[in-house]
């Protein structure tokens, strides 16, 4: 059985003292992330791919062994698939404005589902505007389900990209992948661009069985630092694409007759990249690869379970798009605006989000301006969530 308190003892910033309920957010970093990077800028700081000096060449073998470390993880057939990226919003541009901008053409169709993050929506209206295309909407199904019947009437042969979610960030749903691949594949030629932002700490992935084209990720939401994330996209696919950013390390020959590009991964990768997030992000792979997935997974859904009881005994709260399983709880308190119901919390150590979590379709959907949600992670106690349906007793009785 996995020993959590020996796990929870690893994370300097979970001290005890305040209530962190944040990590859909953005997650604490364990003490073997937070030493990788020390290390890194202590002992070993170089530029890569440039240069020929000792330093230079162990730093450019270690940033490709973390390429290689997250090529494994999510089963990438290369890690010429895998494009070191700022994070999954930065991934999600880099394919809207080079995939995207170059394949669509007036009236071509960009399915996006209503219950997306704004990063997801985003870029696709960008180059929607930028192409004469359009962004069609998924409506969100009962009980903040993906509606498949819904789906399958919208794909058509005017459907060029099918854009979606992993997991939700605000009621954590999670999404029929596998049934929306397979209905876009028989339905149209579209390509599938999958944010597994929420997604990949809570589900292992597997990009060839998913046969998804596209999927990115953040570092940061899997106990990695902020600013390194993941672009993978099917090789093909990679190879066709014209380059996004122009720089340093992207090219092959440059000239004022003409420049010529680099191979994969470097094409999409111009300038010096964040080699200590790189590092980071395989280490935290690694790092929680040493654990049961199912053990932790069960154990963040049995705290949710556990604040999703309690809430539900407070007339005064109402919770929104539940589900069971997921990691996060949303909800809202009758009559009492979500941010003075988050401040109150605050007041009492628990810190959780409160706003429209980058969603504001799905709010409208929801008929809400905004929820509070609290988001369970491996770090995350019983004590904590009884600390947190306390504090929330608390605050009722405040306002
Ligand atoms: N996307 C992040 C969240 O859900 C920031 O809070």
């Amino acid at each position: 059985m996995t020993d959590l308190q020996a796990i929870r003892d690893q994370f300097p910033a979970i001290d005890g003292e305040t209530v962190y309920l944040d990590s859909a957010a953005t997650t604490q970093k364990p003490q073997a992330v937070i030493d990788c990077i020390t290390n890194y800028y202590r002992n070993q700081n170089a530029n890569v791919h440039r240069g020929t000096h000792s330093l230079t060449a162990l730093a450019t073998s270690r940033f490709e062994a973390a390429r290689e470390t997250v090529a494994r993880f999510i089963n990438a057939s290369s890690e010429k698939e895998i494009i070191w990226t700022r994070g999954a919003t930065e991934a999600l541009n880099l394919i809207a404005q080079t995939y995207a901008r170059n394949q669509l053409q007036p009236g071509d169709e960009i399915l996006v589902s209503e219950m997306e993050h704004h990063a997801n929506i985003v870029p696709w209206q960008i180059v929607a505007e930028q192409t004469g295309a359009k962004v069609v909407k998924v409506p969100m199904g009962q009980g903040c389900q993906f509606d498949l019947n819904v789906f399958r009437t919208l794909v058509s042969s005017q459907t060029k990209i099918v854009a979606v979610a992993q997991v939700t960030n605000v009621t954590g749903t999670v999404l029929p992948l596998n049934d929306i691949i397979a209905i876009t594949r028989t339905n149209s030629q579209a390509i599938v661009v999958v944010d597994g932002a929420q997604g990949v700490v809570h589900q292992p992935t597997d990009v060839q069985a998913l046969d998804a084209d596209f999927y990115v990720f953040s570092g940061h939401k899997l106990y990695a630092p902020a600013g390194i994330g993941v672009l993978y996209g099917k090789l093909a696919l990679l190879e066709a694409m014209p380059p996004w950013h122009g720089g340093g390390k992207m090219v092959e020959k440059v000239s004022f007759e003409g420049t010529t590009f680099s191979e994969l991964p470097g094409k999409f990768e111009a300038g010096t990249p964040n080699v200590a997030g790189a590092l980071a992000l395989a280490c935290s792979i690694e790092w929680l690869s040493q654990y049961s997935h199912t053990d932790l997974e069960k154990h963040i859904c049995a705290l949710q379970k556990r604040a999703y009881d309690a809430l539900n005994q407070l007339d005064d709260i109402q919770i929104i798009g539940y589900q069971p399983g997921a990691s996060v709880i949303t909800f809202v308190m009758d009559g009492v605006h979500h941010q003075d119901l988050a401040t109150l919390l605050d007041q009492q150590n628990v810190a959780v989000r409160a706003g429209h979590h980058c969603a504001h379709p799905l709010m409208d959907a929801l008929g809400v301006k905004g929820t509070v949600r609290a988001s369970f992670a491996i770090y995350n106690s019983e004590q904590d969530v009884d600390r947190f349906i306390a504090a929330v007793e608390k605050a009722v009785d405040m306002l």
